[in-house]
């Protein structure tokens, strides 16, 4: 795992961009992951930049957003969809149609997971996925005790995330109490991870999701079983990691590797 330490969200938000244009220049027809929450909107705003102004062309990819509230219509503001279009996709060239965001208000969740799972794999699978991670360690809304196996389902919130979302809602009992979410499975089958944290109230949930034991308890550290997995964090976000010394070291001097 690679852990970059930016000085604050703008720059980390910069950086975190560069990969996915990097994945971009390198395959134009590229599947992405999105994630939702304040924490990527710096990473969007830098992908729209780049479109705008830079030319970055996102015509020929797809993209799998990882979650979404049970209940809440595509038109709603809270709901994942509302988000996406507002803040991204609106923005830039993807055609609408390899646009894919779980269900919200489907008649059958069971056979929609499956179906979500399936166009995953038929669009070949995820080539970089963004992720954010909750105050309580989730990733999407894998909540503690997920299965680190767990595929597209059905996730009943925690008190924790249901508080740290209700600042969106009016008030706490309108926050959806279930969402459909990518399992933790699904999401270690990406080829590429990218994790962003920002503030200090995610440092304690970045160190365990970096330098703790890999647990159920934590979803976000199931990342260290990912063999191409790169978190971004800024300052505040880094606070208690114990070993930052060497992430600066290995990410700003680069020393270079033996040749053989
Ligand atoms: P946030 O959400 O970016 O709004 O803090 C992150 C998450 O819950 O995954």
């Amino acid at each position: 795992m690679e852990v970059v330490i930016k000085q604050d969200y703008e720059q980390m938000s910069k950086a975190a961009a560069e990969i996915v244009s990097e994945v971009l220049n390198t395959k134009p027809n590229a599947v992405l992951g999105m994630a939702t929450g304040s924490t990527p909107l710096g990473l969007y705003q830098e992908l729209v930049r780049l479109h705008k102004e830079e030319e970055l062309d996102l015509s020929r990819v797809t993209t799998f957003n990882l979650d979404e509230y049970v209940g809440l219509p595509v038109n709603h503001p809270q709901s994942y969809h509302y988000f996406m279009h507002e803040h991204f996709f609106k923005h830039v060239n993807i055609p609408l149609h390899n646009i894919n965001i779980p269900s919200g208000t489907t008649s059958n969740y069971p056979a929609f997971c499956q179906w979500y799972e399936e166009r995953i794999t038929e669009c070949g699978g995820i080539d970089l996925q963004i992720l954010g991670i909750g105050s309580d360690g989730h990733i999407a809304f894998n909540e503690p005790t997920s299965s680190l196996s767990s595929r597209t389902r059905l996730k009943t919130l925690s008190e924790q995330t249901i508080d740290d979302n209700a600042r969106f809602f009016e008030r706490r009992e309108d926050v959806p109490v279930y969402a459909i979410t990518m399992g933790v499975g699904t999401i270690l089958e990406s080829r590429k991870l990218l994790l962003v944290a920002s503030g200090k109230s995610k440092a304690p949930a970045i160190a365990q999701a970096v330098e703790g034991p890999v647990t159920s308890m934590i979803t976000a550290s199931a990342i260290q079983l990912h063999r191409d997995a790169t978190v971004f964090v800024d300052e505040e976000a880094a606070a208690e990691l114990t070993m930052r010394d060497y992430y600066d070291f290995i990410y700003n001097a680069k020393p270079a590797a033996p040749k053989s």
